[in-house]
């Protein structure tokens, strides 16, 4: 019976856990990032064409690219990204690129 409700509380736990690292999933930025490394670098170090994003505070990252989309911040190119990805894209962006050294 004990075992059974500590059974159930883990379940619950990671359940919880798994809602969460829904909202941020690293795993779902790199598989969005593949357009990005053209311009950022393969692992976001950044080229001639694109800033460094590796080791970004996500926080940052989110705000760059909403201030892209809203044209806040003017930039041709990171508008086009952003306009095409979602805020749930941009988080996972974010916590991929912050993941990287
Ligand atoms: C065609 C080239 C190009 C591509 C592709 C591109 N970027 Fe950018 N990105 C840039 C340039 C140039 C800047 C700097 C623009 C500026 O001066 O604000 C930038 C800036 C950024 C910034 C702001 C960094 C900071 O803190 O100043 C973020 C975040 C970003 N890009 C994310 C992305 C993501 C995510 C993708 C892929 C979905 C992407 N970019 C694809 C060229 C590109």
């Amino acid at each position: 019976m004990m075992n059974r409700l500590l059974l159930a509380a883990l379940i619950v736990g990671s359940v919880g856990l798994a809602g969460a690292a829904q909202a941020a999933d690293a795993a779902a930025g790199k598989a969005k990032a593949t357009s990005c490394g053209m311009c950022h670098g393969q692992s976001g170090e950044g080229t001639q064409m694109g800033t460094k994003l590796a080791g970004e505070d996500p926080a940052k990252f989110i705000q760059a690219m909403n201030d892209y989309k809203s044209g806040k911040r003017d930039n041709a190119m990171m508008k086009t990204q952003a306009t095409q990805l979602s805020a749930d894209d941009y988080a996972n962006l974010a916590a991929y690129y912050a993941s990287l050294k």
